[in-house]
């Protein structure tokens, strides 16, 4: 295998677009695959090119439908360790299971940490993530996990959306950190939605902390799943005298009624990453910002040994990708 031929990008099913949009950013072509479903849907994987010492990613988000994406990825990891691929990267932009990050009542799994065993066991000697749902998912891992923040692609959009007089509005107490992240770049002010979860479908709202009246919200969450939250946070601020209300969300997941919630919800725009490919009907107000050139210079760094925080201080631009 030549130099130049020692970095290879693969993908699997869940979002081959992204996949391809960071093969394009890179000059490099994708890694060549066939994958399909065995009559019975069992997943018949081959890679289609050596990899034999290489540095090998393989991009596949665990988003809906999340048993089919975890699995493929960790056969397609297994694949490449029987290859003898030198170095094998997982690059999860969306971590699914994410929120299931701790036993918060008795007899329920930690699925976070059994997701990140059976993707160590699987072969992954590193993996690439984007916004993680709790930061501490990365201590369920025992290899290096290289976290990446979505905060400063959309942030370039948020600062398009021209919000007057802007607040920050986290939909929950647990978001708050993101929240607060956003608000100091955009020098802005923080409000916080005070919402507690009946179930995973229902949540009810108790109050908002902070000043919203008379403002534009720039509502912030990590994941958009049923809508629930967000929309209802978008509507609370509006009938507490908001003016125009903005959501901006790292990954959206959308399942269930999400498409509709959002689209029946008062914000005028629904600013998303593409984390995870849309399946379906869109949001009517959808504005997307694209995280391959970031996941293009991480996994250029990566490849190098470079540092890939230095990301989060240097510019944005493509120049970076060498
Ligand atoms: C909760 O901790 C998350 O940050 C999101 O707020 C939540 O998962 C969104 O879920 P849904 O869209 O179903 O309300």
């Amino acid at each position: 295998m030549k130099r130049g031929e020692r970095l290879r990008v693969f993908s699997g099913r869940a979002h081959p677009q992204l996949a391809g949009d960071i093969c394009a950013h890179m000059g490099i072509p994708l890694g060549e695959v066939t994958v399909r479903d065995f009559p019975d849907r069992e997943i018949d994987l081959k890679v289609e090119c050596d990899v034999r010492g290489a540095d090998v990613f393989v991009v596949q988000p665990t988003c809906p439908p999340v048993h089919d994406n975890l699995f493929e990825l960790l056969s397609f990891i297994d694949c490449l360790r029987r290859a003898s691929a030198e170095k094998i990267t997982a690059v999860i932009p969306y971590f699914g299971y994410a929120r299931k990050d701790r036993k918060d009542e008795g007899r329920v799994p930690i699925n976070a940490k059994l997701v990140a065993n059976l993707i160590t066991v699987a072969g992954a000697d590193r993996v690439l993530a984007i916004d993680l749902h709790a930061a501490q998912i990365q201590g369920f891992f025992d290899i290096p996990v290289d976290h990446l923040f979505a905060r400063p692609v959309l942030m370039e959009k948020v600062r398009e959306l021209g919000a007057e007089n802007p607040v920050i509005v986290s939909p929950d107490v647990g978001g708050t950190k993101l929240a607060r992240a956003y608000a100091k770049e955009l020098k802005a002010d923080l409000a916080i939605v005070d919402k507690r979860r009946i179930s995973g479908h229902e949540t009810v709202i108790e109050n908002i902390v902070g000043a919203v009246e008379d403002r534009d919200v720039v509502l912030v969450d990590d994941m958009i799943s049923t809508g629930g939250s967000i929309s209802d946070a978008a509507r609370i601020v509006k009938a507490r005298g908001a003016n125009r209300v903005f959501i901006v969300a790292t990954h959206g997941v959308l399942c269930g009624e999400a498409v509709k919630k959002l689209n029946d919800c008062p914000a005028e725009t629904i600013l998303l990453s593409d984390t995870i490919p849309i399946r379906g009907e869109a949001p009517a107000r959808l504005v997307k910002a694209s995280v391959a050139p970031l996941l293009a210079r991480a996994i250029d760094r990566i490849h190098r040994s470079e540092s890939v925080s230095s990301l989060f201080e240097t510019s944005m631009r493509d120049h970076d990708l060498r």
